[in-house]
């Protein structure tokens, strides 16, 4: 069944931290823009009607595409300039991938050397035909990273205007901490979903909101799963969380994405979908609250077995 969304429907905004980086409630991940074929005047459109949603925070990494995902956006941006002041940028860095686009990587691997962080953050404003990025973010914890440097290079991406905020990505409680601790980070970027409740456990979203920090969330639906999975316990999910969409006259999606941002920590969903009924759905999960019972109720199947 197609969504047909209310004509005003609008996405609020939120600032991850007090005073700190405003984004779009919901923010629309790009991880899987190089699968969707568009061409750059329908990149522009997707652009334009995420705008018109008030969802103007993309999210991007390097290694989106194989290295080529911020590019296919930049051309977009090429093609319409005055949009670059309307919306904000997210990228990230910190991975090398093997691909044919980088043959001097050997084998693949973590890199957040100071080096690394700025030439990254530079080519990213180069793919993405920008002279800044909104928000930076190291992708993935390195075993081998020094907070003191990765704050550092923060700081000169800083001073040069480069990047104007600074965040992590799947970092625990613990690494965001020590960093934050040396630079002010805007989020923390996290799995999480009725498929993936580890945060609400692993005291990450407990740490973000003891420090009034908004984490961000990937794969709110599972990465799709929600939709597909045979997997017995998705299955009875999937019931569970149709059964109150159905009731309360909801799209299903849109109760997965207000159980999501009705934690207090504030997470910020990001969609996956090229397809803008689908980023409208989304939006949509920011205009309801849920009963708490029919809250327990999704947490309940997502886990298997009721609170203790
Ligand atoms: N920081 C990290 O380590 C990290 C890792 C992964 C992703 N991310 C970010 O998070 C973003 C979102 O992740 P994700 O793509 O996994 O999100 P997701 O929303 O969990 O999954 C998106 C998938 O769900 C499908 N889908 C959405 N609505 C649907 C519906 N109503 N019915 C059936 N299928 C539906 C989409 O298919 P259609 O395309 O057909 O709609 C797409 O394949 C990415 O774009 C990326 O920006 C970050």
């Amino acid at each position: 069944m197609t969504y047909t969304p209310p004509a005003d429907l609008s996405c609020p905004r939120i600032a991850t931290r007090a005073g700190g980086l405003e984004l779009s409630r919901i923010v629309a991940g790009m991880w899987r823009m190089a699968e969707w074929n568009m061409s750059v005047e329908q990149r522009v459109a997707l652009i334009e009607q995420c705008i018109a949603l008030g969802v103007t925070s993309f999210d991007h990494a390097d290694i989106y595409g194989g290295y080529g995902v911020e590019g296919l956006f930049g051309e977009a941006l090429r093609a319409r300039p005055a949009l670059r002041d309307r919306i904000e940028l997210v990228s990230k860095c910190g991975i090398k991938l093997l691909s044919s686009k980088r043959p001097q990587h050997a084998i693949q691997h973590y890199d957040t050397t100071a080096a690394h962080i700025v030439a990254s953050a530079e080519e990213s404003l180069r793919q993405l035909h920008t002279d800044r990025l909104d928000l930076l973010l190291i992708h993935r914890p390195d075993p081998l990273m020094d907070f003191d440097e990765i704050a550092e290079a923060f700081g000169a991406l800083r001073k040069t205007g480069k990047v104007l905020h600074f965040g992590v990505s799947n970092f625990s409680r613990h690494q965001f901490e020590s960093l934050n601790r040396r630079i002010a980070l805007a989020t923390n970027q996290v799995e999480f979903s009725p498929l993936c409740t580890a945060p609400m456990f692993d005291q990450t979203f407990d740490g973000m909101q003891d420090l009034a920090i908004a984490p961000m969330v990937w794969s709110p639906l599972g990465g799709g799963r929600l939709f597909t999975s045979n997997d017995t316990n998705a299955e009875n999910l999937r019931l569970v969380v149709k059964e109150i969409a159905d009731r309360i006259g909801q799209p299903f999606a849109s109760v997965v994405f207000a159980w999501i941002m009705q934690l207090p920590s504030r997470p910020i969903p990001l969609t996956g979908s090229g397809r803008i009924e689908a980023i409208a759905v989304a939006v949509a999960g920011a205009g309801f609250t849920l009963e708490r019972n029919d809250w327990f109720r999704i947490l309940r199947a997502s886990r298997g077995h009721e609170v203790a």
